[in-house]
């Protein structure tokens, strides 16, 4: 059977607008990009030292016999390359090489890579070309589109940052096939979340392909994924190009990741991933949803089901309830001290709510407990 071409979606912002192309074995095209841009010589191609042997090598000689001179840089993987030590370093790398304002960055990896180059990219003479190539699912439908760039700081995460759009994000479906289950697992809470807050015919899509999907097997069932992957990344763009800077729609995307993010924080590192948090988070959003007559409890047990069947989890082990509504209270998306809650109605429908009594936050969670 003969591959789909590739598919185009579009990030439409003012004089910004770029193309997310997506198709299977597109790697190897990005020289064409390159040329059509009209980019300098000089290539830096940051990625990590597992995707590296994977797809940056060959990536790497594809660039070269186009005549492209590539800086080749490999950095351990993992969220703590998110420094602004290693943005200093990368930063050191590409100003000796004497880059020039039409030269590239580009980022290839999950996205920790498409964070910390993006940001790279956008600082060095206030921005070079940046190109992104998402190798993750959560990167491929998540974080490289939209321009959020970012690195850790010793008091949060993402703390210094800056809105930075790439030339284009270029999604290889074939990457995916490396790509060990449980990070597949983790970009799926994302794509369950654009289902609930904006896409009800996605979240139809995962109710009726649910036992395929939770195979996790994209190369075994390639349409549903291509399919999964292309939905997503579409409704995040069109998220983006109405609300760059979250002034309102944007942070819609939070859905799921009050609770969630202070649930990664409050148990030791790793106890919980970014999505299993996530979808914990979703789990207790639809509580309080319903219990402010917002949600039918029927819609509610929908998700949870739908999140089960994915193999999530759905309850957290018991620790003083403070650990969970402190980081809550201290994230930077509170509004004059009280915590905004995006809350959904139904499915592909959310409400943004202020006034959500601490209490109900509370027994929220608690019912999370084991
Ligand atoms: N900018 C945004 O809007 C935004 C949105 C969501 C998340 N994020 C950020 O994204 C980061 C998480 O991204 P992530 O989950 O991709 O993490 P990651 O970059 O650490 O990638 C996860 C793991 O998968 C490996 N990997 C990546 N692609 C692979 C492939 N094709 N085959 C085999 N292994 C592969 C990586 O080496 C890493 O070990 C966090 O830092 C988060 O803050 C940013
Ligand atoms: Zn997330």
């Amino acid at each position: 059977m003969p591959k789909k071409a590739v598919t185009s979606i579009s990030v439409q912002l003012d004089n910004r607008s770029y193309p997310i192309d997506v198709g299977a074995d597109i790697l190897k095209t990005l020289p064409t990009y390159l040329i059509e841009h009209k980019v300098g010589k000089k290539v830096f191609l940051i990625t990590d030292e597992n995707v590296a042997p994977l797809y940056g090598r060959n990536l790497e000689s594809v660039l070269s016999k186009n005549n492209y001179s590539v800086t080749f840089i490999v950095l351990p993987q993992g969220e703590s390359q998110k420094s602004f030590k290693n943005v200093s370093s990368l930063l050191d790398q590409i100003l000796e090489l004497k880059v020039e304002r039409n030269d590239s960055v580009v980022a290839l990896g999950g996205g920790v890579i498409g964070d910390l180059a993006g940001f790279v990219a956008s600082l060095c003479l206030r921005g070079i070309n940046l190109f992104q190539i998402p190798t993750s699912l959560l990167a491929q439908v998540d974080a490289c589109i939209g321009g959020k760039t970012a690195v850790n700081h010793s008091t949060g995460k993402n703390l210094i940052g800056s809105f930075y759009q790439p030339k284009l994000t270029l999604i290889d479906l074939d990457c995916l096939d490396t790509l060990p289950k449980h990070e597949l697992k983790c970009g799926m809470a994302e794509i369950v979340k654009y289902g609930i807050i904006k896409n009800v015919e996605l979240f139809h899509f995962i109710e009726s392909n649910i036992k395929d999907i939770a195979e996790f097997t994209p190369k075994k069932h390639s349409a549903i994924w291509r399919h999964l992957i292309e939905s997503s990344a579409n409704d995040k763009a069109e998220v983006v190009s109405n609300d760059e800077r979250e002034a309102g729609l944007r942070e819609t995307l939070n859905f799921g990741h009050t609770i969630g993010h202070a649930i990664e924080s409050a148990y030791a590192y790793g106890t919980f991933s970014h999505g299993e948090a996530v979808a914990l988070g979703m789990i207790s959003a639809c509580e309080i949803s319903v219990h402010l007559n917002l949600m039918a409890q029927d819609i509610s047990d929908r998700i949870e089901t739908l999140l089960k069947e994915l193999g999530f989890g759905t309850k957290i082990p018991t620790i003083p309830i403070e650990k969970l509504l402190i980081p809550m209270e201290s994230d930077k998306k509170v509004k004059n001290g009280k915590i905004r809650f995006i809350l959904a109605s139904e499915i592909g429908k959310t409400e943004t709510r202020n006034d959500v009594p601490r209490e109900l936050v509370k027994s929220a969670i608690q019912s999370l407990f084991k």
